[in-house]
């Protein structure tokens, strides 16, 4: 397990090109497997433990996938494909449960292990089991703690989901694209990965509709072809750098952005007092004076990302007043709150709220990241901290950030990573 060590105090400053989506880039090259044709992606994160995961997977499932670029790969599913989703992934990695639906689609059978849970709650796919069930997919409890799926055909079919799911509505999408007749997802996730997803399908030739609504619909049996297509940037890290420049009272220009995908947070934080200035596709973010306390709950899309929450909290230990904090989404996702308390942050959890009284000193410490958005925040609180602070686990934070010391140093941060 490497660690990151971080010297705090010093301004972030300068511009930050922002990567690709990992969230799109994931269901994405899930999706590359309906295609029996040669598809090129582009803004690909190809740094990212995750995405380097997946293509592995693929490559294991028979699918042949070749490098076209710093940040673009080329992916032809057109030969043999096994149904067998590789335990060594699927154990580690969430979104192997992207495959289902595609590899069910293609082969009409798929093994997966059940899903481990992980640092921010169990995470079932229970939603994505009843979507796909609702295709007539068929699941049993196979050997070895797995779930086999058989569907001689898929059938189009009317399926609501309990909670409006991202993976959930991916996979079932991906089927239904594959699927006899037109399926509806009701109560759909509206984020814009799941757009992109959405687009990268259309113009493959399917007819998804309705995607960023709660109500999609898909018009399965289209024929899909190759092609080249470019993901959105990830919304996720453009979000992550804004608070660093927030929390060190810098001034950080990003590009590569789309504004609109994070309206919640340019409102938030202009709300605690930075300066937020919005272009088409870039954003400046600076902070001089004291931020200001606020409060916060998370939600699914347009609501507060969950996936920024830790960030948040990180920023509202440094805002002047009570600031509050509910994580909706997650059940388990407060667990860098005790990690900041380590570096001074006066913060109380209980179950799904944090609150944090500030602005506190933050004194460098060795920290651990419980998972990678919790590592990311604890990244920028040392950024902000007096000394030295090291984060524990810095396999986690590579899983969505990459190259991630050597680009705050552009920032003028002092990040070194450690073996
Ligand atoms: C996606 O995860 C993202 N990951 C997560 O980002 C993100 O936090 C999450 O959506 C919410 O926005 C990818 O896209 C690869 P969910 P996903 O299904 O699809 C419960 C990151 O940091 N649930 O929307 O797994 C689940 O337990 C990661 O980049 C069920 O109960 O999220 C959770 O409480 C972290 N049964 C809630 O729904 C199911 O079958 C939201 O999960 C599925 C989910």
């Amino acid at each position: 397990m490497g660690q990151f060590v971080v010297a705090g105090g010093r301004p972030l400053a300068g511009t930050f090109a922002v990567s690709g989506s990992k969230n799109a880039a994931l269901p994405i090259l899930a999706a590359t497997t309906l295609v029996a044709a040669p598809v090129t992606l582009k803004g690909v994160p190809l740094g990212l433990l995750d995405v380097r995961h997946m293509l592995a997977m693929l490559r294991e499932l028979g699918v042949r996938v070749a490098t076209a670029g710093p940040d673009s790969v080329t992916v032809d599913a057109r030969g043999p494909l096994s149904p067998d989703l590789p335990d060594a992934y699927t154990r580690t990695m969430r979104a192997s449960v992207f495959l289902m639906g595609p590899v069910l689609a293609r082969l009409g059978r798929v093994t997966v292990s059940r899903p481990g849970g992980c640092n921010i709650g169990p995470r079932p796919i229970d939603l994505h089991v009843k979507g796909l069930a609702a295709l007539s997919v068929r699941f049993a409890d196979g050997p070895g703690g797995h779930i086999v799926g058989e569907a001689a055909r898929l059938k189009g079919a009317v399926t609501y989901l309990d909670f409006p799911s991202v993976g959930a509505t991916e996979n079932v999408m991906m089927a239904a694209v594959a699927a006899d007749g037109t399926t509806v997802i009701e109560n759909a996730a509206r984020e814009p990965e799941v757009v992109d997803l959405a687009q990268f399908l259309n113009a493959r030739g399917a007819a998804v509709h309705g995607a960023g609504t709660d109500r999609i619909w898909i018009e399965g049996g289209r024929t899909l072809s190759g092609g080249t297509y470019e993901l959105i940037p990830d919304r996720i890290e453009a979000g992550t750098v804004a608070v660093a420049a927030a929390l060190t009272g810098g001034d950080v220009t990003m590009s590569h952005v789309i504004p609109e995908h994070l309206t919640p947070l340019w409102r938030k934080l202009s709300e605690m007092g930075a300066v937020v200035e919005l272009g088409s596709t870039t954003v400046r973010v600076s902070a001089a004076g004291a931020l200001r306390a606020a409060s916060l709950r998370t939600g699914p899309h347009p609501g507060f990302p969950t996936d920024l929450q830790p960030l948040m909290l990180a920023l509202m230990t440094q805002a002047r007043g009570c600031s509050t904090l509910v994580e909706t989404v997650f059940e388990n996702r407060l667990r860098h709150a005790l990690e900041l308390r380590r570096m001074g942050a006066n913060v109380l959890t209980d179950g799904r709220m944090a609150v944090i009284y500030g602005p506190t000193p933050l004194e460098g410490a060795v920290v651990e990241a419980t998972d990678l958005r919790a590592g990311a925040a604890l990244m920028v609180a040392g950024l902000a901290a007096q000394g030295r602070t090291t984060v524990l686990g810095a396999e986690m934070v590579a899983r969505g950030y990459q190259d991630w010391a050597q680009r705050l140093q552009s920032l003028g941060a002092s990040v070194t990573l450690e073996p």
